[in-house]
């Protein structure tokens, strides 16, 4: 059971990467060396490295942060914007496509 994250770095370089049901958006990008994300602190929500901009479909799709991931935001490396999310917080759904754009800087 796979999904399917095409990512878009900042240069523009598009990455599609199928990913394991359940996995997040940052451990897809780690596990298969997407550049543009670092995930530094494996997901637990307080390095801020894994932030991405989602698409509006995608947006749809993960809706915003929570309130801890919220705070998380202001602190990341690339000002967020209103489609700014921490991507270790998406866990990917089964036959779903997601689309996000990696920042220029993670640290
Ligand atoms: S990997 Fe550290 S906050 Fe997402």
């Amino acid at each position: 059971m796979t999904s399917t994250v095409i990512y878009t770095a900042a240069d523009g370089t598009v990455t599609e990467q199928d990913g394991r049901v359940g996995d997040s958006i940052m451990e897809t990008a780690v596990r298969n060396g997407v550049p543009g994300i670092v995930g530094e602190c494996g997901g637990s929500l307080s390095c801020a490295t894994c932030h991405v901009f989602v698409s509006d479909e995608t947006f749809a799709l993960v809706g915003g942060p929570g309130d801890l991931e919220d705070e998380m935001l202001d602190g990341t490396a690339c000002d967020r914007e209103d489609n700014s999310r921490l991507s270790c917080q998406i866990k990917l759904a089964e036959d779903t496509v997601y689309r996000v754009t990696t920042p220029e800087e993670q640290v």
